[in-house]
């Protein structure tokens, strides 16, 4: 049995790059793969790394549990919890801190990316937020990790710790692998085709909020940013914007940028922008719908119990050979 696990943040709204990246291929594995044990969760801790609104957080949390399971989730197949709820994550993220080198850590481009906007000073777990990650992944001995492109770095340290612990105290951390799918691990910006889609963007016209009104949102497509030779063809370095949402297209429509190009020839960007305007409507309207009957639903507080209380199980047992590994407390 392979065990898989990812997680997302709930800090302000879920994007069409985390469903294209991350939650659309969760429900991909868990429909394709077989023996599988699979764990999804809400990364509230790692959400308050910069400063968070309290009541916000709260919403998020619940907001971004609902709309796991609109996406597709099904809580028969997986398990999701929140991090909070099971505490051995800070213990076990603690315990690799002591086998992590500062310079790992400052090398993270994600942290120096955020480092810099941080107007309130940088909090100290702004800088050990990866080891956090680490300890969720191999808190439950995960073989695969689905993720977006943006995680890779942090998959790769994770990867670097397991494999230095494993060597100090012995075989104690399965290495986990990342899964990152060819296409949608890294949508862009609808505003800068350079820049990846991202919620902290402070435009909201560059990023596509899975929850926006579907006009807002058709919108939002149409006026994406472009370059103005009308050929609607797959090139990366030279039609970035054009590129981007010849992938949007093509993850949720499952045609090959060739398919895309033969079908466009000719027709020019409006007609393009027109239909995938629609194809994006069409994937995010049934999600919106069943977002709003769980929301309000005591199934997602069952869902998510059912969730801790597997997790908790788990990582109690792990924490423990963990602990003693390294020689921690009493032997028992
Ligand atoms: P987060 O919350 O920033 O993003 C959640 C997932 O969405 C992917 N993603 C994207 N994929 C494609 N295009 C984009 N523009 C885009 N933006 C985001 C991310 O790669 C990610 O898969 N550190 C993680 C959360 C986390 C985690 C974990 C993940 C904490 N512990 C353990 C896996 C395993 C994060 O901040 O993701």
């Amino acid at each position: 049995m392979k065990r898989l696990l990812s997680g997302i943040q709930p800090t302000g709204v879920v994007t069409l790059g985390n469903y294209l990246g991350a939650i659309k291929n969760f429900v991909k594995l868990q429909n394709e793969l077989e023996d599988i044990d699979f764990l999804v969760f809400i990364a509230d801790l790692h959400a308050i790394t910069v400063p968070q609104n309290k009541t916000e957080l709260r919403k998020n949390i619940k907001t971004l549990a609902a709309l796991y399971i609109a996406c597709g989730l099904d809580p028969k197949k997986v398990h999701l919890f929140v991090q909070s709820e099971v505490i051995e994550h800070t213990m076990l993220g603690y315990m690799l801190e002591c086998n992590t080198y500062i310079g790992e850590l400052e090398r993270m481009t994600q942290y120096k990316d955020k480092k810099v906007k941080q107007i309130e000073g940088v909090s100290s777990s702004l800088l050990t937020y990866p080891v956090l990650m680490a300890a969720d992944i191999l808190l439950y001995d995960s073989d695969l990790v689905p993720v977006g492109e943006d995680q890779k770095q942090h998959l790769e340290l994770t990867r670097n710790i397991a494999i230095r612990f494993n060597n100090k105290y012995g075989e104690t951390f399965v290495v986990p692998e990342p899964y990152i799918a060819k296409q949608g691990a890294r949508v862009m910006s609808l505003t800068d085709p350079t820049k990846k889609m991202s919620k902290s963007d402070p435009n909201p016209k560059s990023y596509i909020n899975l929850l926006d009104d579907i006009n807002i949102i058709k919108n939002r497509i149409k006026s994406a940013v472009t370059d103005s030779d009308g050929c609607v063809r797959y090139d990366i370095v030279n039609k970035p914007g054009i590129s981007n949402l010849m992938t949007i297209y093509s993850c949720i429509t499952n045609k090959t940028y060739e398919e895309i190009e033969n079908q466009y020839q000719g027709l020019g960007y409006q007609q393009f922008k027109a239909d995938l305007a629609e194809i994006v409507a069409n994937e995010l309207t049934p999600i919106q719908e069943r977002y709003k009957e769980l929301i309000t639903s005591k199934e997602l507080d069952a869902i998510l119990d059912e969730g801790r209380d597997y997790a908790s199980m788990l990582a109690r047992r792990k924490v423990s050979k963990v602990k003693d590994r390294i020689g921690l407390g009493r032997k028992k």
